[in-house]
């Protein structure tokens, strides 16, 4: 099945001498369908013109980032915004340093920097650069910043030398496009929940009882999901992190309002509980601010396990169920323990004693508890990437 047909793909073509490549992919995603807007960097006129591109492609081409007919009809940010995909074919190792720096002195890198879609690089370049260690740190940073890179290929180079460096050929970009938009078509018509962050039990109306979580995790969850087509839900605690477009998100503040937001939001396939709610609420909550001279004792109760709840239930349990075990100590029998009593497919269960990951951090570093028992260790790693590890893992189980 086509599932590139009507989809806006924005090429940016860089100079390298593969750069005549880049016609063939025109000419492949223009038969099955596609719209193509280019960019075309100005080391890249050197190699093919504008006016083949413009012909292949039929649509005029665009080189300037101060061209005033450009910004009036379609701004580096609409060129963004009106694609589906950004693809860079060929993309040199000097774009691959300016995109790893985040520099954006031309046109190209700067709808590059600024899009909020997926980048697929296509590297191009001789061997040797290659495999240079600042071409190899520069590809790790792209690779943690979530972009895709299909290639290079090993094989005879322009250049005479041989080795790994040669540009991917264009039916193989256009089939790993094509995978990839039928792995979005497909996850589509999957429904995610996940909920994230604290959960805060008011005492009286200005105070109340938390945790340190931040939220991190299960937004980068929650943006994993969606990046991979789910029709995903965050409920979400107070946290200090930004909406994520895209994703329908409910607020709450008290565990009992995220219970009742999990309920409202199912049914659904998958279903994430990362949140830190809180294991109690206050029994004797007072609708008035508490004087300091009066003396507080607080009556505590249990709050529902949101998780435990749901994935025990006959009816309401999603066909995949996954939840998180933060520990300070014995953290694999306390995963073991919550695997099994609160009936999860998985428990991710991660050290909360380590100030460098967890609570607050931009990293984490986890293990995966599964319902055979089995258990893998991830290495430490940022939360957004950790989140995409974690939902490739997800994919391939629903599938
Ligand atoms: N959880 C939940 N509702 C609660 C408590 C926890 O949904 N009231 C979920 C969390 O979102 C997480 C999992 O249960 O996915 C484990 O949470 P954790 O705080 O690690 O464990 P607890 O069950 O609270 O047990 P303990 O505090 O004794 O470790």
């Amino acid at each position: 099945m086509n599932n590139i047909k009507n989809k806006k793909i924005l090429l940016v073509i860089c100079g390298g001498i593969s750069a005549y490549k880049s016609l063939e992919i025109i000419r492949l995603l223009k038969k099955e369908g596609a719209s193509i807007k280019t960019i075309l960097t100005n080391s890249a006129k050197k190699f093919v013109t504008p006016l083949s591109v413009a012909s292949l492609s039929q649509e005029k081409i665009y080189d300037d980032l101060f061209s005033h007919e450009n910004e009036s009809e379609m701004d580096h940010i609409s060129l963004s915004r009106w694609s589906d995909l950004i693809l860079v074919a060929p993309t040199t190792a000097n774009t691959i340093s300016k995109l790893s720096s985040g520099t954006s002195d031309d046109l190209a890198s700067t709808v590059i920097l600024a899009s909020d879609k997926e980048i697929f690089l296509v590297p191009a370049m001789n061997v040797r650069m290659w495999e240079h260690p600042s071409t190899k740190e520069n590809i790790n940073k792209l690779i943690n910043f979530g972009y895709h890179i299909i290639g290079p290929i090993v094989g005879d180079m322009a250049c005479g030398e041989y080795g790994k460096g040669k540009m991917t050929e264009p039916s193989e970009i256009v089939d790993t496009l094509e995978q990839y938009f039928s792995k979005l078509k497909k996850n589509k018509r999957l429904k995610a929940l996940v909920t994230a962050g604290p959960t805060h039990e008011y005492i009286d109306p200005v105070r109340y009882i938390s945790n340190k979580s931040s939220g991190k995790q299960g937004y980068e969850i929650a943006k994993s999901l969606k990046k991979n087509g789910f029709d995903t839900t965050l409920i979400t605690g107070p946290t200090n992190l930004e909406p994520i477009t895209g994703i329908d998100l409910i607020n709450v503040n008290t565990a009992e309002e995220m219970f009742n937001a999990v309920l409202e939001c199912l049914p659904v396939d998958v279903a994430i509980f990362s949140a830190a709610v809180s294991d109690f609420k206050i029994k004797n909550k007072v609708k008035n601010k508490i004087k300091k001279k009066e003396s507080i004792n607080l009556n505590l109760e249990k709050n529902i396990d949101i998780l435990s709840h749901i994935s025990n239930h006959n009816s309401l349990r999603p066909k995949m169920v996954i939840g998180f075990a933060a520990e300070t100590n014995n953290l694999n029998e306390h995963a073991k323990k919550k695997l099994h009593e609160k009936n999860c497919d998985w428990i991710i269960a991660n050290d909360v004693s380590d100030p460098n990951i967890g609570f607050g951090s931009d990293y984490n570093e986890i293990s995966i508890f599964y319902k055979n028992m089995k258990y893998e260790k991830l290495p430490r790693m940022k939360k957004s990437i950790l989140a995409d590890n974690i939902i490739k893992k997800v994919v391939s189980h629903l599938n």
